[in-house]
């Protein structure tokens, strides 16, 4: 996966200004970054940048701002986290081109990193339009990749960019994060391989299903996209959510993971209640399902199961959450799931912007060997698509 991808390592950026793609597209509350994770993902990068002799000036897109420029969407709360983390001054451009950040970049000097204002207030950006990149390659002399989170998109600063630069590379958590999961995606991992996905529909997963089914020993299903493999079954689901049109698929994947031999476990129980605002809910067996109950969680018995497939296993990955976990009364099943891949000594990665939330707010992302920030891209790359982003890099 890393083959003809020169690393930040390999680069000589003593000198130079060092273009830096970093994925910031961070969760706000007003001007306040809700989970920096990305932002401290970036930092050895930077740092590694800053410690040859670089100036980075860092790039990203937050939200989608549709071509415009919007206030709500500015990057100063990352950058202002991102000074506070790195404990050195970071510049905020008004622009990501044009006069203002190419004064920035030229007056910048060494322990100061440039950061250009959010990308996407431009649509050339989306539209991976060459002109807006090579206006974006006239502030640095090498180029880095380190937005792992954005390398599905085919964007200018993502693709157009980088085919320009002559010296450019990965950053260090674009090349973790290909390593962890392109050894799962494409490399040789270590059986029992178990796949657990959750999340609320089938329909958004069908690609990394087909792919993992020819990959994995056992698919764990949770989450809302259980019901819509519970009701092909032919249960009962009551008030849940079930994707009708997705039920037909659903029969053919039940009907391959049999032919196949291939265990796709369901949840047994389901955590039950009248509304998504329910302060409680109770557990019943996925064959009393009432007419007005609505599943929001897996049950414990679930849990149990799912960790006894999880203790086997050697190879785990991870991707959505179990149930309606922001809500504490239907955490139970997320969190249990959690414990039980941490509590696993085989190579546990997970990925998907739920899982990875639910796994920071419960503190055991060190106790997993990967957490990825990417969600949509570790999805395709898992799919076993090409991502642009990689793609670009290559020399
Ligand atoms: C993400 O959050 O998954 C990435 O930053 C990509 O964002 P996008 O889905 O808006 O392109």
């Amino acid at each position: 996966m890393l083959e003809g991808i020169q690393s930040v390592r390999d680069l000589d950026v003593d000198g130079r200004r060092v273009f830096v793609r970093v994925d910031f597209n961070v969760p706000l509350d007003g001007s306040v970054v809700t989970d920096d994770t990305r932002i401290r993902a970036s930092i050895p990068t930077i740092q590694h940048v800053m410690e040859r002799g670089g100036r980075p000036v860092l790039a990203s897109h937050l939200g989608r701002p549709k071509g415009k420029p919007v206030p709500e969407l500015s990057l100063e709360p990352a950058g202002a986290r991102l000074a506070e983390l790195l404990g050195c001054e970071v510049l905020l451009a008004d622009d990501c081109i044009g006069d203002g950040p190419r004064k920035v970049v030229s007056d910048l000097r060494d322990g100061q990193v440039a950061l250009l204002q959010n990308l996407r207030y431009h649509d050339a950006e989306e539209e991976n339009d060459e002109a807006f990149a090579k206006e974006l390659a006239r502030l640095a002399e090498v180029y880095v990749n380190d937005a792992f989170g954005a390398a599905h998109r085919a964007h200018a600063s993502v693709e157009a960019l980088p085919r320009l630069m002559r010296v450019r590379g990965a950053g260090l958590l674009m090349e973790a994060e290909l390593a962890a999961l392109g050894e799962l995606a494409s490399g040789n991992p270590k059986r029992p391989y178990v796949a657990v996905l959750g999340g609320a529909k089938v329909s958004d997963k069908i690609g990394v299903i087909e792919a993992l089914m020819a990959r994995v020993d056992a698919l764990v299903i949770g989450g809302a996209m259980a019901n819509t493999f519970l009701a092909a079954q032919g249960r009962a689901m009551g008030k849940s959510l079930v994707e009708d049109d997705k039920l037909p698929l659903a029969r053919s994947l039940l009907a391959r993971a049999e032919e196949r031999g291939m265990a796709l476990v369901l949840p047994v129980d389901l955590v039950v209640a009248e509304s998504l605002r329910a302060t409680a809910g109770r557990a019943v067996p996925v064959t009393e399902v009432g007419p007005d109950d609505v599943a929001l969680d897996i049950g414990p018995a679930s849990v149990a199961r799912y960790a006894d497939v999880l203790r086997e296993a050697r190879s785990v990955l991870w991707n959505g959450p179990m149930g309606l976990f922001e809500n504490p009364a239907f955490a139970a099943g997320t969190l249990g799931v959690a414990e039980a891949i941490a509590a696993s000594s085989g190579f546990t990665v997970v990925g998907g912007g739920d899982s990875v939330a639910a796994v920071q707010q419960a503190g055991m992302a060190d106790r997993f060997s990967h957490v990825s920030t990417g969600g949509g891209a570790s999805l395709e790359l898992l799919e076993g698509r090409k991502l642009p982003g990689v793609e670009a890099l290559r020399t």
